[in-house]
């Protein structure tokens, strides 16, 4: 049976704040630059916000990585381990972060510290959705789609355990 999944932020939400989050990073970043998204979380919203990004001006070039700061459940374990890294080299290049959900800091402060320590002349993050009250690394996001609750949230790209990243919308799993 599929479990009941209370909705935060419904489709057409989701649409309007991503047009216009292209429009921020549009009225501030280069023309050319190149968004790294975080797998698996970010992907549907990387895909999302580029199209956006285009209709907004911007010729991004694109780059995926894959890191892991959780394990299989809700908590994470505090450690980063790159288990897939970026293609193109980012030397004197404006990049763009893109990542689902920024909770400890701990997974876009190691993106950041990388890709910096690789010579990237500037980077900049954009998260969907941020839960500020549980911070444990100094990080702060340029761009920022929601402040959620905390709630574990699901939907959009965002699963637990592996599941629900295919609903079109962004919930919230009930404590049980
Ligand atoms: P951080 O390193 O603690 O900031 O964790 C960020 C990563 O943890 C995100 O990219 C997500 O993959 C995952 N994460 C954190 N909170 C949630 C949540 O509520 N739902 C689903 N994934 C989450
Ligand atoms: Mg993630």
């Amino acid at each position: 049976m599929q479990p009941r999944i209370p909705v935060l932020y419904t489709t057409q939400q989701l649409q309007e704040r991503v047009h216009d989050l292209a429009a921020d990073i549009a009225s501030i970043m280069p023309k050319e630059l190149v968004v790294v998204g975080l797998l698996k979380g970010s992907f549907i919203f990387c895909a999302d916000l580029v199209r956006e990004m285009h209709r907004a001006g911007l010729q991004p070039q694109m780059d995926f990585m894959t890191l892991s700061s959780y394990g299989k459940g809700k908590e994470s374990s505090g450690k980063v381990d790159i288990l897939q890294d970026v293609q193109e080299e980012v030397v004197g290049k404006t990049v763009l972060i893109v990542d689902d959900i920024l909770e400890s800091g701990r997974t876009l402060a190691f993106a950041r510290n990388l890709l910096l320590s690789r010579g990237a002349a500037d980077v900049k993050i954009v998260v969907l959705l941020d839960k500020p009250g549980k911070r444990k690394v100094a990080v702060e996001p340029d761009f920022t789609g929601f402040i959620v609750p905390d709630r574990f949230v699901v939907g959009y790209g965002l699963d637990h355990a592996g599941y629900h990243r295919e609903l079109p919308f962004i919930g919230y799993l009930e404590a049980h």
